[in-house]
Order: structure tokens, then sequence, then C-alpha cells
């Protein structure tokens, strides 16, 4: 049976070693408390670090760690002390993490922290490629592991492999500070499925790959040699059963049974039964905006002095990290600033904020979840923030008001919370203001629809949609495209070369026979190319048309002397065996000037763009403009034509970064037929790149061979992934007759 291989730094339980003995405690943090419920569910092993450097595990318990780790279906990575530091606390967390969330004067860029990085997701990737069967599914998490897809693809191609990243993708401005953009996105990609929070990261990450990858964006699909990578969105949920039914419990259970800190809550909240407690729960990350919180609460203790002695702020502050520096100072901040708000503010009665500095159980977060009107949650930027929707779920009488940042993904599912931007101190102040007054028909207005969204996106549904996705992706993966020409095809297809009488053969030349240049007047034929040209027109009973959407000026001076076939201008004109141009098709140009001025006010308003004049045809080129943009132009420049050509025998062919006006009887596959036809072939076959190849796919016979250089969309038969296998394939149909 195949299993589901998780994969994060964390695993759910961390260990500790105390006097000798093992002790196994749950990880905070997102990712691991809502994996968690899906790894409990499912047929899983999740690999991860184990929490204790190899130098803090005795050499006598190692067995005894494998076994306590098996028994969570665990399975760890070994990592020395100076590992952790350059992974971990390193390149990690003080690199990833700030830049991610936008805190870019954090970010360091040590080259020696990134090597390490490195390395342990060599490590990362090389246990799962030990442990995943040939069915097997791996998933992967979160920032400390970027580079694992790519590499474990590298290893096993066949896998499914999903990766889902927990926080923020920046936007393009930051990301490309980061000297090592390139080989994190190629890692992300070795991923059939990458996911996302919400749609803002997504197209973040859409924008960076189309960007400095310079790669192909199909809506989410991203086409890559071979393969096809999604990139979508789906925003975690919350084991929202559990924290209903832990709240539903606490509320039946009967005096007694409380635990200490519920019966202290019980306490305070029966001596002074108007006061409002306000809760605050995070990691202690700087991300959290914890001390702006402080600021905002004592600036709304001032505004509104009437709330003194009638609030409590209930400050827990999970550690973390502590040992990158900017963690340290935080604590040191936070602990100044809630001794300095309390030492000003308190009463001999009151002190307004509780702080506790460390990790609860979770039957306490349910105490605290259950007693508190207010939950007050306002990171400066944060992936996702599962504390606000754990605190919705335990409002079982729907009662309790959330206030949440805008800038946390949750923000987008949780809309009837009161939203505010954690800077501004002053909407701050109103919103709990508005809370504390807020009538309890309105609380619970708001609270039914955000627990109904809840319950049924549960982080159960969210994982199975995502694994949903993720198979779904590699199905589709085979009917989309036509099937790759292997060395078995090529041995059959030497078969028939061999035996043909008679062979016709049309090559296109640019994203086929030659690579795209940003100029394109410089993708002139280099000697190599030449040499397979001359000899495949050596050959007996083989007609070789090289057929181009190129003008016939162009490519007659770069075959100049040579006695090539060539059809250009998407079969205007034919040029046979080196003899002068003529007109194969009967067209007008007399459209030119009507439409010249329009590409020419695109390309005043796209730098970067620019018009390609043809004899019978323009095109307006944006392959060297900002890729979004160009794309974006492209599409309003097809809506302006559509309306423009209505009534003209014209078409717009929509090209590889290229759009091209031109008469409608005028094209590739149109040439292609004229050609055959003037005599039987035994032996035809048609390669190239883009939309205008199509055409020759579509319309010659079916016994044609058709070959689509990239993995795409195509009539044609079959696929090739690069201007190197295309040459290969012909270097194989040249040598045929050399006897080689
Ligand atoms: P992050 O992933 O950045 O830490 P989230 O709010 O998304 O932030 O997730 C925090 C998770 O950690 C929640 O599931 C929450 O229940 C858990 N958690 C938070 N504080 C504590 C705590 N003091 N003790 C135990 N678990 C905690
Ligand atoms: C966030 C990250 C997780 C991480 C967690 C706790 O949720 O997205 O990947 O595990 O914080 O942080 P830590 O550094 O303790 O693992």
């Amino acid at each position: 049976m195949s299993k589901t291989i998780i994969l994060s730094n964390r695993l759910p339980v961390q260990l500790r070693i105390s006097e000798g003995r093992i002790e196994a405690i749950p990880s905070v943090g997102g990712l691991a408390t809502g994996m968690k419920s899906v790894h409990q569910d499912g047929e899983s092993l999740w690999i991860g670090w184990s929490g204790l450097t190899r130098e803090e595990t005795p050499g006598d318990l190692e067995g005894d760690i494998d076994k306590a780790l098996a028994g969570h279906g665990c399975l760890k990575v070994s990592l020395s002390r100076e590992e952790v530091d350059g992974f971990y606390f390193g390149f990690s967390n003080r690199t990833l993490w700030p830049l991610f969330h936008y805190f870019m004067e954090y970010s360091e860029f040590e080259l020696a922290n990134w090597e390490v990085y490195e390395a342990v997701n060599r490590k990362f990737a090389d246990a799962v490629v030990e442990e995943a069967g040939e069915e097997d599914v791996v998933w992967v998490h979160d920032y400390q592991l970027l580079l694992v897809p790519e590499m474990v693809r590298q290893q096993r191609p066949g896998l499914s492999i999903g990766f889902f990243l927990h926080i923020p993708f920046p936007s393009f401005e930051i990301f490309r500070t980061l000297p090592w953009r390139k080989e994190i996105l190629r890692g992300l990609l070795g991923a059939d499925l990458i996911g996302f929070h919400t749609y803002d990261y997504e197209r973040h990450f859409l924008s960076s790959v189309r960007r400095l990858l310079g790669l192909e964006v199909n809506f989410n699909e991203i086409h890559l040699e071979g393969r096809v990578a999604k990139v979508d969105s789906f925003p975690m949920g919350i084991d929202y059963k559990k924290f209903r039914e832990a709240a539903l419990r606490h509320a039946a259970m009967e005096e007694g049974e409380e635990s200490d800190l519920q019966r202290r809550l019980n306490l305070h909240k029966a001596s002074t039964p108007e006061a409002k407690f306000f809760l605050s729960i995070d990691r202690l990350d700087y991300t959290k905006g914890i001390a702006k919180r402080l600021k905002a609460f004592e600036y709304f203790l001032q505004k509104y002095p009437h709330y003194r002695e009638k609030v409590r702020l209930i400050i827990l502050a999970v550690p973390s990290r502590s040992k990158v520096p900017q963690y340290r100072r935080l604590k040191k901040e936070i602990d100044e600033l809630v001794g300095r708000i309390n030492g000003e503010l308190s009463t001999v009665s009151w002190t307004p904020i509780w702080y506790f500095y460390r990790s609860l159980e979770f039957e306490n977060l349910i105490d605290l979840y259950t007693s508190c009107d207010i939950a007050w949650l306002t990171p400066i930027r944060d992936g996702m923030n599962l504390v606000a929707k754990e605190y919705i779920a335990t409002r079982t009488d729907q009662s309790g008001v959330l206030i949440l940042s805008e800038m946390a993904g949750a923000a987008n599912e949780l809309h009837e919370a009161l939203l505010i931007n954690p800077n501004n101190f002053e909407q701050i102040a109103q919103a709990l203001d508005q809370a504390i007054n807020m009538p309890p028909e309105e609380q619970a207005a708001r609270n039914a629809p955000m627990q109904k969204r809840l319950e049924r996106y549960d982080v159960e549904k969210w994982a199975q949609d995502f694994m949903d996705s993720l198979l779904a992706q590699k199905k589709q993966d085979a009917p989309y495209v036509a099937s790759k020409l292997t060395l078995d095809h090529i041995d059959t297809l030497m078969g028939q070369y061999r035996k043909a009488k008679s062979r016709i053969l049309f090559l296109d030349y640019d994203g086929t026979l030659a690579g795209f240049k940003n100029d394109p007047t410089k993708v002139v034929p280099d000697p190599a190319l030449m040499e397979l040209l001359d000899a495949l027109n050596r050959q007996e009973h083989t007609e070789v048309f090289l057929i181009s959407g190129r003008d016939k000026e162009t490519l007659g001076r770069w075959f100049e002397g040579k006695n090539f076939s060539m059809i250009v201008e998407h079969g205007v004109w034919i040029s046979e065996n080196g003899k002068e141009f003529q007109l194969l098709e009967n067209v007008k140009n007399d459209w030119m000037p009507k439409i010249r001025p329009v590409l020419e006010s695109f390309v005043d308003r796209t730098p970067g763009s620019f018009i390609e004049d043809k004899n019978y045809s323009l095109a307006w080129h944006y392959r060297n403009t900002d890729p979004d943009f160009g794309q974006k132009r492209a599409s309003e420049l097809n809506t302006v034509l559509t309306s423009l050509i209505a009534n003209d025998d014209l078409s717009v062919l929509n090209g590889n970064k290229v759009v091209e006006i031109k008469s409608s009887n005028v094209n590739k596959g149109r040439a292609a037929m004229r050609m055959i036809a003037r005599r039987p072939y035994d032996f035809i076959f048609a390669i190239g790149d883009d939309w205008t190849d199509e055409f020759m796919f579509q319309e010659l016979p079916r016994e044609a061979v058709t070959v689509k250089v990239g993995r795409m969309k195509t009539q044609a038969r079959y696929y090739l992934e690069g201007i190197g296998a295309v040459r290969e394939l012909l270097r194989h149909f040249a040598d045929f007759e050399a006897g080689k």
C-alpha cells in the first residue's frame, strides 16, 4: 500500500533528554499542530529533525530515540550542532524568515549559511529517496526545505512531489534581493504542485518565476522541460472538531475538575464580573507584532482612561528560536514594556497585563480561549495565523470578538472579524472599544459564519484538497501533451526513414533549430547547425524545407550561398534549392497603414517591445518587456485587434512572445499542404515550437510524423524537450545515409 511521506524540519514531537530519559513534547507552531491531525489519520511517515543535535544525543540512547519516534510514525534526520546553526538558526531563520516576512533589514546573506542549508536540504532529500516506494507521495513543508523537491526529483523523477509553504511568499521586489533566488525557485519547481495559503503569495511566486527564470506561465501552470508544475492556494484549516469538543468538555466541567489556570481565571472573573479579558497568543516572534500590541494597549488606556481596571490583557508568548539575536532582543523589549506599562498603570487591585513566557499544554490553551472575551491578534505579517481560527472554534456559545490584523493570511477567510492595520493605533483603540461594547447578538452574527467556514474547510479537508490536486496533476500530465519521442520511437522512425522512397521535412527555425535571443536579429545559424542542414540537404530522395515566420530578407541573407529550400513569412514566399524567392500566395498588404499606428502606440507604452516589419505581415515582439506587463499588453492588443480587423481577411497569431497580424489565407499548414500535393511522399516530417506550427500539425495527413518542441498542449503526435534533442534527432536522419 502506498503511503504519504511528510517532510518538515520540525517533527510533531520534540525530544528532550532529562536525567537519562527521553521525553517527547508536542511541537508548537502552525505547521506541526496542523499536520499532526493529518498524520494521525492517514498512512504516513513523517521525516524531520528530532530537536536534538547529534552532540546532545548520547550514543547509547540512539536506538531508544528511534523507537520513541517510530511510536509517533516519525523518522529522524540527524543534524550536528554546526548543521543546526547554519541551516536552522542561520539561513532559515536569519535569512529566509525575515525576508519572506518583509523584514529586509533583519535578513543576513551569509554564503557559509547558504552552503549548510543546501547540504542539509540534501540530507532531507536523501532520507526521502531512501524511504519512498514507487507509488508513495511526498509532501514537503515550509521554508526550511525549499531545495528538497528538485533534489528528490533528480534522483526519483517519477515520484509525486508536493510542496506547501506555510509562510508568506514575498513580492518579487523583495524576493529578488536574495542572492540565491534562482536556486530557490528551481528547488521549488521540482514539485508537481506548490501550495500557498493565499492567492497573493501564489501570484508573487508566479511573478518571480516569470521574471527571474523567464519561464512560461499559463494561468497557474509552469511549463518545464518534460513536466508541468502547478501552483495553487489552499488556506490551511484547523482541527475544528478537536477544538470545539475540547471547549464543550471544559464548559461541562464540574467544580474541582478544572485546571489551576482555569480556577484562577474564574476567581478573577468572579471578583470583577464587568471586566473584559483580552487574549494575545503567539510564538515570541517579531513578525507577530507583540511589542506594537503592548504599545497600542497603553495608547488605548490613555485614550479611554475609563477602561482602567475594567480590562486585562493576557499575553502568552511561546519561546522560539532564542539563539537568533533578534528574538533575544525582542524578548528583552517585551519584558521591559510589560514591566513599564504594569509599573505605570497598575493599582492595588489591578494589573493590566498578565504575561506568560512559556509553552502551555493544550488544555490550558483551551482554558484561555474559552475564558477570554476578546482575542487580539495583530501580526505585522503572518502566513496564516491558526490561533485566530482556534479561538473562533472554541466559542461554542458564539460569544467573543476576534480582532485580527489584515496582514495575517487568515484575514482573507475571517472577514467578519474586526480587521485592523497593526500600525494604526487609533484604529486599534477604536476596535477594542467596539469589541468591549459589542452586543452578544452581533458577536454571534459575526462568529456563526466564521465557524461554519472553519468547520467545513478544516485541516483534513485542506490536506485532502492538496493531495487530490497533487494526484490529479500527475494524471493530467499524460493526455495533456503528445508523447515524448523516446529512443524506442526514434528506432521505429529510423526504420520508416530508411525504407522511404521520397521524404519531405518541414523544419521551423526559431525555437526549434536555434534558441531565442533577446534580439531576434542575433539568432544567426551556428556552424554546427549549418553542417547539419547541409548533411540533410545532401541526402537523396529528401526535400528539406526551412519553414518560418521570418521575412525573406533575413533568412535569405543567413542562408546565402546554400541551396536550401525555404518557405518564409508563414507561407507567403518560397525559395527552392537556393533560388530567388517567389510568391507562393497572393496576398495583400494594403491593411498595414491602418494597423501599424496601433502597434506603434503599444510600443510607446510597453518598454522593451518593438515592431518587426515583414512584407506581408506585422509582428509586435514583447520578449524583452517585463513578462507580466508584456502578457497583459498582449491580451489588450488582441482585444483591440479583434475589433479592428473584423472586416479584413486578416488573422492574429499569438506566437512565442509575439503577436503577429497577417492575411488569413496564409499559414504554415496551408503552405506545407501545397508542397506535399505536388508529388507523393512516403515520409512526411514536421517540427516546430509555437502556435504558428500548429497549423502544420493540424493539416498534414495523419501518417505524418509531427513533433512539438517543448511539453505543451499541441496537435503534434510527439514532443521533444529542447533544441539539443531536435538536433540530435536530425543528426540520426542525417547520419543514416552517411552510413555511420
Ligand atoms: P506560527 O505558525 O507562526 O507559530 P500560528 O498561529 O499559525 O503561528 O500557529 C501557532 C500554533 O501553535 C497554534 O496551533 C497554537 O495552538 C499553537 N500554540 C500557540 N501557543 C501555544 C502554547 N503556548 N502552547 C502550545 N501550543 C501553542
Ligand atoms: C512557523 C513555521 C514553521 C515552524 C513554526 C515554529 O509556523 O512556518 O515551519 O515550525 O513556525 O517555529 P520553529 O522554528 O520552532 O520550528
